[in-house]
């Protein structure tokens, strides 16, 4: 079967009141278009092709690395009118599987259904919800045959009682659907091209129209506003959630968990409450990650402790090391195995040695410290001179005292000592002492002085 799928996104969104078209507002950190694409990538389909009207060159850019074919529907005359814009690029032979691009919860399996069951002529996608308001009904015969969909707006009492619904996501042959779609007027309540109309178009050929019902409503429901977005959102991630756990994940609150990318974890890894994961991120057997963490393209060794706020950023961390509380590690940080980086210490583009200590209030750019180094509190790798960076590295086993400036480009040498307090200019043979505070001066009974 040749498999063409055309995704509608040419709507306004009025609702949305934003500047942002609509199907660009994120799930999951990414386009609610983009899970449509990846939803119609999985069956395979020969092209995808996607209608686009309002904001969409903005629409086109944000997705320019997806394989897909832009359609432009520059008046939005109706969601007929809008598939009948890309079929000039469908052969006459293939299945059309029409998507929404505000619709962003559509699982593979369910479209699977609709395609096979769309085989000899249209297949329709419906649900059966309490309140169908705003919905096209399902109209049916006795014997429940599908006869064809009547809008809200133009439904009359008995029809505006039925709670069976059309999701709006349809299969059908190419060569029929252009056939049906260019006999559609817009003689209706909106003066719109239904698409909705090709159904009791087929019935009036003499071709049985199927349909699938799903029980998940929510798997149908089309984004209009902000807070259906966020109930979507919420939806998305509680499965996220039950996946994670499902592969041996511990989360103290799957309600309270933010995935915006791929998150991949081996088993018994612990997250607490309302940590985020952006991009692609893996946390490696036994990690733990503590309350209010923010982690984003990174990689997490076995073992490790991320504590509670901490910010990661573009960083492989080792085996068993410790990171935080809010410590922020920002891309190129690489730590090894068994590393410590404590509160208040922000570290880029470095690399911290096996063993290697940075517990507190300090900052590590452009660096490379070796094994087993310990690094004081308050130190500072002063690595840009307002023109450009230089590196700084402190070798193995070397002791940086509290409140130490390393002025880079400069070396700590193996096991050598900086005292507290010291402004490094120059490197530091292995195992000196280098120091360049001035002596304390004591002047004995001050305040009896200033006071006389
Ligand atoms: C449509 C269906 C209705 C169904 C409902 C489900 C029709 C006539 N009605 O109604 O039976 O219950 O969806 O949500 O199809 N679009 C375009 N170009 C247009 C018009 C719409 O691309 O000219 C796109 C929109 O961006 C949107 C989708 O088509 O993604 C649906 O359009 P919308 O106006 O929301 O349709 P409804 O009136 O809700
Ligand atoms: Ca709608």
């Amino acid at each position: 079967m040749t498999l063409h799928t055309v995704i509608l996104a040419a709507g306004q969104g009025s609702r949305m009141r934003s500047a942002l078209p609509k199907v660009l507002h994120p799930i999951a950190g990414s386009p609610m278009l983009s899970h449509v694409i990846d939803a119609a990538e999985v069956l395979a389909a020969d092209a995808i092709h996607i209608v686009v009207g309002h904001g969409g060159e903005q629409v086109r850019q944000a997705l320019e690395s997806r394989q897909v074919h832009w359609v432009e529907q520059r008046q939005q005359l109706g969601t007929g009118h809008a598939v009948l814009q890309a079929l000039p690029g469908v052969p006459d032979d293939a299945t059309v599987l029409v998507l929404y691009g505000d619709v962003p919860l559509v699982q593979p399996d369910t479209l699977r259904s609709l395609l096979s069951a769309a085989a000899r002529g249209p297949a329709i996608l419906t649900v059966e919800l309490e309140d169908p308001d705003g919905y096209g009904r399902i109209l049916r015969s006795d014997k429940a045959e599908v006869l064809g969909i009547v809008e809200q707006k133009d439904a009359n009492r008995a029809q505006l009682a039925i709670r069976e619904i059309n999701t709006g996501l349809l299969a059908a042959p190419a060569r029929l659907l252009e056939r049906w779609l260019r006999r559609c007027g817009n003689d209706n309540a909106q003066g719109e091209y239904y698409l909705t109309d090709v159904v009791a178009l087929a019935v009036a050929d003499g071709l049985p129209v199927e349909s699938v019902m799903i029980t998940d409503a929510l798997e149908v429901s089309g984004v209009n506003n902000r807070a259906q977005l966020a109930q979507l959102e919420r939806v998305w991630q509680y499965r996220t959630a039950l996946r994670l756990m499902q592969e041996g994940v511990t989360l103290r609150d799957p309600a309270r968990l933010d995935v915006r990318g791929h998150l991949h974890c081996a088993q018994d890894v612990t997250v607490d409450v309302n940590c985020v994961f952006e991009g692609e991120v893996s946390l490696a057997e036994g990690v733990t990650v503590g309350p209010g963490c923010v982690i984003r393209n990174s990689r997490i060794g076995a073992y490790a402790v991320i504590e509670a706020n901490s910010v990661i950023d573009g960083a492989e961390i080792g085996a068993r090391s410790n990171v935080g509380p809010f410590a922020r590690l920002r891309p190129g940080t690489v730590l090894h195995d068994g590393a410590k980086v404590g509160n208040f210490v922000e570290i880029k583009k470095s690399e911290i040695g096996p063993g290697s200590k940075v517990n507190h209030l300090s900052y590590i750019g452009d660096a490379t410290l070796g094994r087993d180094v310990n690094v004081g509190a308050g130190t500072i790798t002063c690595n840009y001179d307002g023109t450009s960076k230089h590196h700084t590295v402190i070798e193995d086993g070397a002791f940086i005292g509290s409140d130490t400036q390393l002025v880079a480009p400069v070396t700590v040498g193996t096991g050598a000592v900086v005292g507290a307090g010291t402004t490094v200019t120059r490197d530091v043979e292995p195992g000196s002492l280098a120091l360049s505070r001035t002596a304390q001066k004591a002047i004995p009974g001050w305040k009896q002085r200033r006071s006389s």
